[in-house]
């Protein structure tokens, strides 16, 4: 379905938790107001509202959190959606600590593809950063998603006096392992809303000392904003998302669904519609409401402007 600017709207991203096995600093330091199970929603809704999206064109559905792998039956979930006619694809986000024991089951249950967040290949600075995570286990996660054949992406955001003196080696950890990296720009966010992010001008400028070959690789990767650079004879990309310098608005084609059953027509704004009441319905009526978020959708995010009206909540609580 388009929205009014004539966006077309194909992906939605369904965070099934808000909580996290980690405490990133610059998204939950000090963890989550803990929700009862019974107001997250199930994952027999999430299907019906997978369902109804189909309906309207969206075909690919990213599954995230919080983090994900700590919500049980992950897998099924996966695969569920994946059965539903007009599904084109099921993706996870994952910080991918607990990635390699979920794997197997994840491919079985017909995985498209994962994201795994990291933001620092030091396992001193990873724990300082994570609080509480191992990087060994994140790495296994990684070997786990390779070694599956399942199409694997590294997601860093660059924080300013904190990893952007490791951008070079990202891209050598891409081009090494033929992995595509993709650097975030820090969005202000919950936690990281005095946080210092570093420009992806910025980053191609620090690369371009080590990697004078690098060039745009316009070859679709993703559902996502994210623009590609390559070198040419090699596997692996960097990805740059522009979240803040780059208006990436006008080729968004998405929804979120957040785990307390709230569709969120742009990460930006608090806006949501509580899409719980129309469960009690038809599939009708839970079409009406996707149709009503899509219609809201904004034209484009305020962050560069507006930090009054931004969403307060950490990227956890939000849906990554
Ligand atoms: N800005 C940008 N990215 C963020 N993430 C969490 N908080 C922010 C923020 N404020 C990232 C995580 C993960 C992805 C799901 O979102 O690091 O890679
Ligand atoms: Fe967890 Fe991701 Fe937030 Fe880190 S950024 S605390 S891994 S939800």
């Amino acid at each position: 379905m388009k929205d009014k600017f004539g966006r077309s709207i194909e992906y939605m991203r369904i965070s099934i938790t808000d909580r996290c096995n980690l405490r990133c600093r610059y998204c939950m330091p000090h963890g989550i107001e803990k929700v009862e199970h019974a107001r997250i929603i199930s994952y027999e809704d999430i299907v019906r509202i997978c369902e109804a999206a189909a309906g309207l064109g969206i075909t690919k559905f990213k599954i995230t959190g919080g983090e994900p792998l700590v919500r049980i039956g992950c897998s099924d979930l996966v695969k569920s959606i994946k059965s539903i006619p007009g599904t084109e694809q099921v993706t996870l986000t994952t910080n991918g600590v607990e990635l390699a024991g979920h794997m197997a089951s994840l491919v079985d249950a017909g995985l498209d593809a994962v994201n795994i967040s990291l933001d620092t290949l030091d396992a001193e600075k990873y724990g300082y950063i994570t609080q509480r995570g191992s990087i060994d286990k994140v790495m296994a996660g990684i070997d786990s998603a390779l070694l599956s054949g399942i199409k694997t992406k590294i997601n860093c955001v660059p924080q300013r006096g904190f990893n952007d003196d490791e951008i070079k080696d990202f891209a050598h950890f891409a081009f090494d392992r033929g992995i595509d990296v993709r650097f975030i720009e820090l969005m202000p966010i919950g936690s990281a809303i005095d946080g210092k992010g570093v420009s992806n001008i910025e980053i191609i400028d620090a690369l371009r000392s080590d990697f004078p070959e690098l060039t745009p690789d316009d070859s679709i990767h993703g559902n996502g904003p994210a623009v590609y650079y390559g070198i040419p004879g090699l596997k692996g990309s960097i990805g740059l998302i522009s979240a803040m310098h780059g208006v990436f608005c006008e080729s968004c084609n998405r929804i979120r669904l957040t785990s307390q059953g709230y569709i969120k027509p742009c990460l930006c704004y608090e806006e949501s519609i509580d899409i719980k009441p129309a469960l009690a319905g038809d599939i009708t009526d839970i079409r009406k409401i996707l149709e009503e978020a899509i219609t809201s959708k904004p034209g484009q995010h305020c962050f560069n402007e507006d930090p009054g009206q931004t969403d307060r909540r950490s990227m956890s609580q939000i849906g990554g």
